[in-house]
Formats: C-alpha cells, structure tokens, sequence
C-alpha cells in the first residue's frame, strides 16, 4: 500500500463504529464528515513529511482525523445542531475526549479552535494552524469534486 505509514497512524479510529458512521452525515455538498475528515488529516500527513518533520506526525494526523468528530448531520437542523458552525468544534473536542481520553493538548487545540475566526481564539499550536489551513483547502475542493477522485481518498484501500 502506498499510504501504508498514514493508515498505521490512524486505523483504530478509522475503524471504528462512530467514525464509520460519520459517512452518513452530509458536509460540503458532494461528501461527507467521515471523507472529508480522511482528506484533511492525510493533506496534514504529506504536509508534514515534506514541510515539517519536527511535529509530532501522529499528534498532527490525529487530531486532523478527530476535528470533525461532532457525529450528526448538521443538515437535520434538529434542536441539537443549533449554530453548528461555532458550536461544532467543542461538541468534537467533548466526542473524541469520550472516546480517546489520551487526546494531547495539541490536539486539543486544534480541534477547538480549527473555526477561527468564527470562533473567536486562533490556534495556539503549529499543528493547530496546520490543521486549519489544510481544513479550509478540503473544504473547498469538497465543493468543487467528490473525495472519490482524489487519490487519498482510496477509502477501500486504507481500510484493509
Ligand atoms: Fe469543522
Ligand atoms: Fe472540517
């Protein structure tokens, strides 16, 4: 496998129920949060091994694949999803905190604060503001292709 090193950094949560659920909810048009979330953390992966080897690679890929971890569908507009654009990121922090307590400051961090500027603090960590760079270019390129053509996106392939 290509990607082998990305999917030995991640395969727990990938694998698990409440990620695999996330592909049911809908995100930027043409994906959804469990793709998205795959393009964004991988997109951090390749960021780090060319750009910044001096971050912690898991810590980096990690909270990159948790920044979303809020598990509804916004879309549902049920009184649980009220303004989800700045509440979402602590309901993933409080999500991946249940399910991973051994989250880091740092990953912490980016997931609380990857909104910025709708929520008011920036990120305080590099990863933080790796993290935020990285979700803002898969957002965009959600809207404009579905993560199927896009080769990080060999979803079969990573979860073998
Ligand atoms: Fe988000
Ligand atoms: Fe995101």
């Amino acid at each position: 496998m290509k990607h082998r090193e990305f999917y030995d950094l991640v395969s727990d949560i990938l694998r698990s129920d409440e990620f695999r659920q996330m592909k049911s909810h809908r995100h930027h048009v043409k994906s959804n949060t469990r793709d998205h979330s795959i393009k964004v953390a991988f997109l951090c992966y390749l960021y780090h091994k060319k750009f910044s080897p001096n971050i912690d690679r898991r810590e980096l890929v990690r909270g990159a694949l948790l920044h979303d971890y809020y598990l509804y569908d916004w879309h549902d507009r049920s009184p649980g999803t009220r303004r989800h654009a700045i509440a979402h990121p602590r309901r993933a922090l409080n999500n991946a905190l249940k399910k991973y307590p051994d989250l880091t400051k740092t990953q912490q961090d980016m997931i609380l604060h990857h909104m910025f500027p709708l929520t008011p603090i920036p990120p305080q960590t590099r990863a933080g503001w790796v993290l935020w760079i990285y979700d803002k270019v898969a957002a965009i390129s959600d809207y404009r292709r579905p993560t199927s053509h896009i080769h990080v996106h060999r979803k079969d392939r990573l979860e073998k």
